[in-house]
């Protein structure tokens, strides 16, 4: 009998252990949106509303960064990098059409517009400043200044140019110098206009798609590389904030990082393997961020693949907001079969979305919850749908709305809302299928056309 209680016992503790130990996201949860109000979703006064993009994937006319050299080449086997064989092109021709796309955010009430200045197009080569490049976003800010929107700048979303994809990019730590020196640039040229400014977008995300799995530029499958690059990106991060806050007009400027804070949760709760395996992923993917910028201690390991720890010590003090993406999560159902193990799931009994992961409202309060540890405003800088037939985007505004809403009234400090995106526009190794805009576009025409789902965003908007 002793014996038996014993052996209980530990196998209770076998279990236990982890479960302690899953402290990066917050548990799964589900909610009864049957009891829930969603025509009433209140927000405070002088919240922030706006819409977000990334020059690379609106502007056109990108010849020289990762991404055209990326487009233009394939895969070892001969596929594709880009789904299709697609090209970005001009895109949504955004560079020629932004008084327009300006006169779109007027109609949907916006105040505040997330976008991203190229640096490919800005240092064409290195050393070299194309000053009317330069001049084009002062003239962008200065439109939507003019129509009473705030621009919110990104300094780096997923795309650097070329001569810096072949000097090794953040895979050098020598090479954030340059990262910092053009960031100097757009500050100088920029600052009077700019309150909010994004260091980057997504590092994890970059990292993984691009040193992980191998789907972004350049392309490669190496965890070691992958944990080294992202160590790189916060700290260029911590020496860009540094950097800027030391030019006159920096004190004033508000700069912060955007996290995507996509979950990877257990795919049966109980199963302990299916929580070993979403808790170690998770770390790499949410736990090395809270842990370098709440503590300045990097950690990034995966058994048998990779264990980095390092520090970044200036992080916690890096920050002035915590720019937050947010649009779902998946789960991890362990397998024997170790390829099979490390695919990441939908969950069966929620709706998908044309991504991979599925509508998940829940999960973006928990995402507020769990960044919100760093102490810091947060602001959204992402959350949409990619939803081309447009029969579940009214749905996704709304309670995805709602779990803002209610984050607000539970206390937690978020002050701003971006929608991605405004238009339709090049979803990276995806291409033009996936369609994440407010606004349809027709890729042969340019037209814009407000989706009716879309509208739904813009009533409450307009309500707030
Ligand atoms: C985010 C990216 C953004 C866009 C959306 C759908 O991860 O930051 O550029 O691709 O996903």
């Amino acid at each position: 009998m002793k014996t038996t209680v014993r052996i209980l016992a530990i196998l209770a503790l076998i279990y236990l252990i982890p479960t302690a130990y899953l402290n990066y996201t917050e548990p799964v949860e589900h909610w009864d949106w049957d009891e829930i109000d969603l025509n009433d979703i209140p927000f405070p006064e002088n919240f922030i509303w706006g819409v977000a993009s990334a020059a690379h994937q609106v502007e056109g006319g990108h010849t020289s960064n990762n991404w055209a050299d990326w487009e233009n080449t394939s895969f070892p086997d001969g596929s594709p990098h880009i789904a299709r064989g697609e090209k970005c092109g001009i895109a949504c021709d955004h560079w020629n059409r932004y008084p327009e796309d300006i006169k779109l955010m007027q109609e949907l009430g916006v105040k505040s517009y997330r976008f991203s200045v190229s640096w490919s197009k800005i240092m064409p080569q290195q050393g070299v400043i194309d000053t009317a490049a330069l001049l084009h976003y002062v003239d962008v800010c200065d439109s939507l200044l003019m129509a009473g929107i705030q621009p919110m700048v990104t300094l780096h979303h997923f795309a650097h140019p070329m001569w810096w994809e072949e000097k090794g990019a953040f895979e050098k730590e020598e090479n954030i110098q340059d990262f910092v020196d053009f960031s100097e640039v757009v500050f100088n040229a920029l600052k009077g206009r700019v309150t909010y400014w994004c260091t980057l977008n997504e590092p994890a995300v970059f990292v993984i798609a691009a040193y992980f799995d191998g789907n972004f530029p350049p392309g490669k499958q190496d965890p070691k590389l992958a944990a080294e690059v992202l160590k790189n990106m916060y700290l260029a991060h911590v020496k860009v904030y540094e950097k800027l806050k030391t030019l006159p007009g920096g004190d004033r400027a508000h700069i912060g990082i955007v996290k995507n804070m996509h979950q990877i949760d257990p795919m049966n709760d109980w199963n302990l393997f299916d929580r070993l395996l979403s808790r170690t992923v998770n770390q790499g993917f949410n736990g090395s961020f809270i842990s370098t910028f709440t503590k300045g201690k990097y950690k990034f390991s995966f058994p048998t693949l990779v264990d980095l720890e390092t520090d970044v010590p200036n992080a916690p003090y890096s920050l002035d907001f915590v720019g937050l993406n947010y649009y779902s999560h998946n789960a991890m159902d362990f397998s024997f079969n170790l390829d099979e193990a490390l695919k990441t799931r939908m969950y069966p009994d929620e709706t998908p979305t044309d991504m991979d992961y599925t509508m998940y409202p829940e999960g973006f309060y928990r995402a507020i919850k769990e960044i919100s540890v760093l102490n810091k405003p947060i602001i959204i800088t992402e959350n949409g749908v990619a939803d081309a037939d447009d029969d579940m985007r009214g749905e996704f505004i709304k309670k995805y709305l709602y779990a803002v809403s209610k984050a607000i009234e539970d206390g937690y400090d978020v002050r701003g809302y971006h929608y991605w995106s405004l238009m339709d526009n090049f979803e990276w190794n995806l291409g033009y299928d996936e369609r994440f805009g407010l606004y349809e576009v027709d890729f042969k025409t340019q037209k814009r056309t407000l989706r009716e789902g879309s509208k739904e965003y813009q009533r409450i908007v307009k309500a707030n």
